[in-house]
């Protein structure tokens, strides 16, 4: 069996990157994003379709299997939000592979994004890495809602929840009452919730990394505390120490569920990317300029938090060493975009496969096990 993956591993591989790749990669990025979206939903609504992508992609071992706050995972790999900002693929994920999907951000109202569509999304091929300048574009958290109510999910779920970007000034009520719209738009749909306060594309800033203000917001949440369903909060990448601390504590304080670590860096905040790749003076970094800085940021909000509270590391995973990497760091999960973008979808399989090796190889039975192994609490 070994041998069969591993052969059509290195057969996906090739056709992606010597054929479907340079192909994907001639249209502009965000019109390849929405055609992408287009093909899978169309594949993954006929049972050929579906046969089809799961003898190409689908990879799963019992010793990936980890229950997190309640939830059972086949696998620790996830999407990370942003990808299916209107949840319209979640069929097409388990057959890929993928042990869990964030849907959205979605937000209170209807979302058209940053102007410029077209000119909102931009590869850095050398640098393994996307420009995203999108803003939250999304069909709203009422009429996305609507839609999911009553569909039966595969694999768990989660709902990214974030801020209307419509607005250049920052009023805190409105903010915490359009976290809320979603939050109770979603209460029969999906697995878990993810705050998203970290958009580093928003007119008014990140203004929940503000005490006060991220407190009022955690309140407002713990009112209407979702009983039976994880809240997770998703922090920037780019923040000073005492400002991951400050958060970190709030959400103890508050018994928050766990922590999305990270969102995208600035790239005035990262040197691993080649300054020739960037045409486009606004947006944030996905890929390997972010993977480093989210992997410290996992070890050290571990080591804080005494691995008490769940960790979802994301950014720059393109293969099994960087998940095992942020899992040994203090991750319980795992989430990706850009990877899936660079590698081809069989990098989900491939990233699994791996760490079942990976898991092996250190003497683990489960992914439990390897959480924090290699940042030992002091
Ligand atoms: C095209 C694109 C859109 C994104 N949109 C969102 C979003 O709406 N909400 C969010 O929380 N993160 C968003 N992100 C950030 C990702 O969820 C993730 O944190 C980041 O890309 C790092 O992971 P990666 O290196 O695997 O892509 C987006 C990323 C990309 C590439």
């Amino acid at each position: 069996m070994k041998l069969i993956y591993s052969i059509r591993a290195s057969i996906n591989y090739l056709v992606y990157r010597i054929i479907i790749r340079p192909l994907i990669f001639l249209w502009e990025a965000e019109y390849a994003h929405n055609q992408l979206k287009r093909f899978g939903s169309i594949v993954s609504s006929s049972v050929f379709g579906r046969f089809v992508l799961k003898s190409l992609f689908y990879f799963q071992h019992k010793s990936l299997n980890t229950t997190v706050d309640g939830i059972t995972y086949n696998n620790p790999i996830g999407l990370s939000a942003g990808f299916d900002k209107d949840g319209e693929l979640t069929d097409t994920y388990p057959l890929i592979g993928f042990g869990f999907a964030e849907l959205g951000s979605f937000t209170g109202d209807v979302c058209p994004g940053n102007p410029g569509v077209g000119r909102r999304l931009f590869r850095l091929v050398k640098s393994k890495s996307i420009l995203v300048w999108y803003g939250l574009n999304n069909q709203g958290a009422q009429s996305i809602a609507k839609r999911l109510k009553g569909k039966k999910f595969k694999i768990p779920i989660g709902i990214s929840a974030a801020k209307t970007n419509n607005a250049a000034s920052f009023d805190l009520q409105d903010s915490i009452d359009d976290y809320l719209k979603t939050v109770n738009a979603f209460t029969d749909i999906g697995h878990y919730y993810t705050i998203n306060i970290s958009c580093p594309n928003t007119q008014d800033g990140e203004p929940f990394v503000d005490q006060k203000n991220l407190d009022e917001l955690l309140s407002a949440l713990d009112k209407t505390k979702q009983e039976c369903k994880p809240v997770y909060i998703k922090m920037a990448a780019d923040l000073e120490i005492n400002e991951i601390n400050t958060i970190v504590d709030a959400c103890l304080k508050h018994k928050i569920d766990g922590l999305v670590l990270t969102n995208l860096t600035k790239p005035s905040m990262s040197d691993e990317y080649l300054k020739d790749e960037l045409t486009f003076d606004k947006g944030a970094l996905s890929g390997l300029p972010v993977q480093r800085i989210s992997t410290n940021v996992i070890r050290h909000v571990y080591q804080r938090t005494r691995g008490k509270i769940t960790i979802i590391g994301v950014g720059g995973v393109f293969n099994a060493e960087d998940a095992y990497e942020k899992i040994t760091s203090g991750a319980n999960l795992i989430e990706m975009i850009t990877g899936m973008i660079f590698e081809g979808p069989q990098v989900v399989g491939e990233i699994n496969r791996g760490l079942v090796e990976l898991l092996k190889k250190d003497g683990f039975t489960s992914i439990e096990e390897a959480v924090g192994s290699r940042n030992p609490l002091l």
